[in-house]
């Protein structure tokens, strides 16, 4: 099985991080999201993967991922010049599909389960899609199946106004090649984009069968800041060891925290689980459960909770940080001096809340 993983689109939702990194990139629990993507695609068995990249992050995601021998991959990339849709990925990456059947992941996406049981499903059920389903509290928000007693989806609704059911569609789709005629099928939505809940639908329309893989663990889309937040606190609680590399001198450290090489705990608390990146300095501070300190930053008389700080970032004399996400090359500071007023240098489509 070959894969096809997303990573096109705009996330305008996470400006202003976006405006320089592409979302897929951005790291939860210090990794890179398409590292997820692509460990759960090799432990599927995915040997060839074509990764869908735009003209403006393209690049940055090729040099990530390289030739995908990380991964003991072979990666190609197929650039889209618009994001035209899930569908239309699809329809620009068919010469590479070929008559291949193929697992699409889409690259902002992250899971606690891996494709094996899906693909399971596909070979057993010689089915002609498997899609991953999760039930969820607010339906309207997603792309909705309904199913039959045996587990085939007999109807998708795209965010239905009175849902018919509460298993939304997540980020994970298995294909056979009878994909690519159900999207030469179907025209673009209200939005202009080619659907695949459309181009799926048309399939079910045809007498194509469509099982489905309702998962019981964990499912994150880091569109927004909050759910990036909530990923960072799933991930540092599901999957962080403790592993103290770097130096440690004089302080507390509680629990599941990662200490990464190089980087040095001076007279601190860090309470896990958390991690703290490569040649980072933490110094006189606190450091409290789900938090995660990029590479290379330094944090000195503060104290931070419940945050993503980003490489190379700065946090100095700042008495609580919390629910935050601070980008890269940043500085938090607290001034000294009697006039007491805030300045700051912020970029398009910040958010401060003081
Ligand atoms: P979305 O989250 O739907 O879109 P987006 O990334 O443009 O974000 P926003 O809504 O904040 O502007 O996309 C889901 C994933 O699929 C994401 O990894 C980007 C990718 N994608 C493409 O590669 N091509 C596309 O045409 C679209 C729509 C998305």
């Amino acid at each position: 099985m070959k894969g096809l993983v997303l990573s096109g689109g705009k996330g305008t939702r996470l400006r202003p991080l976006t405006f320089t990194t592409a979302k897929q990139l951005i790291p939860v629990a210090n990794r890179p999201i398409l590292s997820y993507v692509f460990d759960h695609l090799r432990d599927g068995g995915v040997r060839e993967v074509a990764v869908i990249i735009s003209p403006e992050t393209g690049e940055e995601v090729k040099a990530f991922l390289g030739d995908g021998s990380a991964w003991q991959m072979k990666v190609d990339y197929i650039v889209q010049d618009r994001p035209g849709g899930l569908a239309h990925a699809v329809k620009l990456a068919r010469p590479w599909l070929g008559d291949s059947p193929f697992v699409m992941y889409l690259g902002d996406n992250l899971l606690q389960e891996g494709i094996e049981e899906a693909s399971a499903e596909f070979s057993a059920e010689k089915a002609d899609a498997v899609i991953m389903l999760k039930r969820v509290a607010n339906p309207s928000s997603f792309g909705v199946a309904v199913l039959d007693e045996a587990g085939n989806a007999v109807r998708l609704v795209e965010k239905p106004k009175d849902p018919p059911s509460d298993l939304a569609l997540i980020g994970v789709y298995l294909f056979s090649p009878r994909i690519h005629e159900a999207i030469e099928g179907i025209r673009p939505s209200a939005r202009g984009e080619l659907e695949i809940t459309d181009a799926i639908q048309r399939l079910l329309d045809t007498g194509g069968r469509v099982r489905t893989r309702v998962v019981e663990g964990w499912w994150l889309d880091t569109g927004k800041k909050d759910d990036l937040l909530n990923a960072n606190y799933t991930v540092l609680d599901a999957w962080t060891r403790r592993e103290l590399a770097g130096e440690v001198t004089g302080s507390d450290i509680d629990g599941r925290v990662s200490v990464g090489a190089g980087a040095r705990v001076i007279r601190s608390t860090v309470r896990g689980p958390a991690v703290i990146g490569r040649d980072t300095v933490i110094e006189n501070s606190f450091i409290g459960p789900y938090t995660s300190v990029g590479d290379n930053c330094r944090v000195t008389n503060s104290a931070v909770e419940h945050s993503v700080i980003l490489e190379r970032s700065t946090i100095r004399d700042v008495e609580r940080i919390e629910d935050s996400l601070v980008g890269r090359d940043v500085t938090i500071c607290s001034q000294t001096g009697k006039h007491k007023a805030i300045r700051v240098l912020l970029s398009d489509s910040s958010e401060v809340e003081l």
